[in-house]
């Protein structure tokens, strides 16, 4: 039997974030800077460390696994961790955030290698807007790999949708008729103020989600549903229709404190939250002892002491947190 991992708050941790790599094949104007510099090698997780902090923390009672980035489909060799993973019996649900972009050529060999669930970034269906919002992205080739992982069959399938005022707004509606079309899900996300960015004020351009269910609701109805989710984002259903909606509102519904979830950056350092800077440098442990996952796993353990009862972030523009997202994988 597992001792489960509770930390000081009572909170039992089950999920774990695991970032692939920093790098990205975009360059969102909300997450990173165009000119954003990444990670040398040697200071990023090699795939097999990746596979030996998944298999630690599968010991320790986890049983979700979400693969993110940057982007986690431009690692070379990536297939041979999500094969890893997706044999491990103790991890049932197995998810990847992607921008979509490699999905058209990698969605059936994710399925075939056990990844069970996907969400793909979208917050814009004009390619020159979505150009903008990306610097690098290809709309058509994001919209043909969401339709290459609906017809690989995979189930759960959610689009993430980041709402920036004065930019893309303008299409709330769009976008959630994109998912309906598709039977798929929508999330729709406030900024989160992770990085200095330049592109713009992120105090200027914040979109509630409340603003973002009025628009919504003057279309569609929403039913909240009671469905017990283990994110943080709150659902709705509409009548009749098989797409669920979904608000990340990090700002306006506080949610730290049925937090369920760590991070593992590119570089190996445990974060115990989004939104704080407390971390163990899982990297230094793993190399002073190769192969060895018994030192990993008690610290681990050890970490559930340090995780902060809840993030601060306020929407007045201030940074609390220097990291870029592609550094945390959201
Ligand atoms: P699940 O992880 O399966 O619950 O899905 P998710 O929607 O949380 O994951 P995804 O990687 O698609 O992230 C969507 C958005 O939620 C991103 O903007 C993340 O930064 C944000 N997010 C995920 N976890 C947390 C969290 O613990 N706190 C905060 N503030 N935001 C989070
Ligand atoms: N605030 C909120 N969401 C963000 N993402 C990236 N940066 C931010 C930010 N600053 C989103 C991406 C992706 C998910 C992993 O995080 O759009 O959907
Ligand atoms: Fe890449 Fe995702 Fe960051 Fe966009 S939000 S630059 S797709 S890591």
């Amino acid at each position: 039997p597992v001792t489960p991992l509770i930390d000081g708050f009572g909170r039992q941790v089950t999920y774990v974030r695991l970032s692939v790599t920093d790098r990205c094949d975009f360059r969102c104007v909300y997450c990173m800077e165009e000119d954003m510099i990444f990670l040398p090698r040697e200071k990023v997780l090699t795939l097999e460390e990746i596979a030996l902090i998944a298999d630690a923390f599968a010991q320790l009672g986890v049983n979700k696994i979400r693969l993110t980035g940057g982007e986690p489909l431009v690692r070379r060799n990536v297939m041979e961790l999500i094969h890893h993973i997706g044999d491990l019996e103790q991890i049932t649900d197995f998810a990847m955030t992607s921008n979509g972009s490699q999905l058209g050529r990698m969605a059936g060999d994710l399925k075939a290698a056990g990844l069970k669930r996907l969400n793909i970034s979208l917050d814009s269906l004009d390619p020159v807007l979505f150009h903008q919002l990306t610097r690098k992205g290809d709309l058509n080739q994001v919209v043909a790999g969401i339709d290459a992982a609906v017809a690989a069959g995979f189930k759960g399938i959610k689009l993430n949708a980041v709402i920036l005022k004065g930019r893309n707004d303008h299409e709330i509606l769009d976008l959630l008729e994109f998912a309906i079309a598709r039977d798929i899900d929508i999330s729709y996300i406030e900024e989160m103020p992770l990085g200095e960015i330049s592109e713009h004020q992120r105090d200027e351009t914040y979109c509630s989600s409340d603003e973002v269910r009025e628009t919504i609701a003057a279309r569609y109805e929403l039913l909240p549903t009671t469905e017990k989710t283990d994110g943080p984002s709150r659902y709705f259903r509409i009548p009749g229709l098989k797409t669920k909606v979904g608000f990340i509102s990090p700002y306006s519904h506080n949610f730290c404190s049925s937090c369920n979830r760590v991070r593992v950056t590119a570089e190996g350092r445990l974060l115990l939250c989004l939104g704080n800077e407390h971390s163990v440098d899982l990297r230094a442990i793993i190399r002073a002892n190769p192969g060895d996952i018994e030192p990993l796993k008690q610290a681990i353990r050890d970490s559930m002491a340090i995780k902060p009862e809840r993030h601060h972030f306020t929407t007045d523009g201030d940074v609390q947190v220097v990291r870029f997202m592609n550094m945390t994988g959201g």
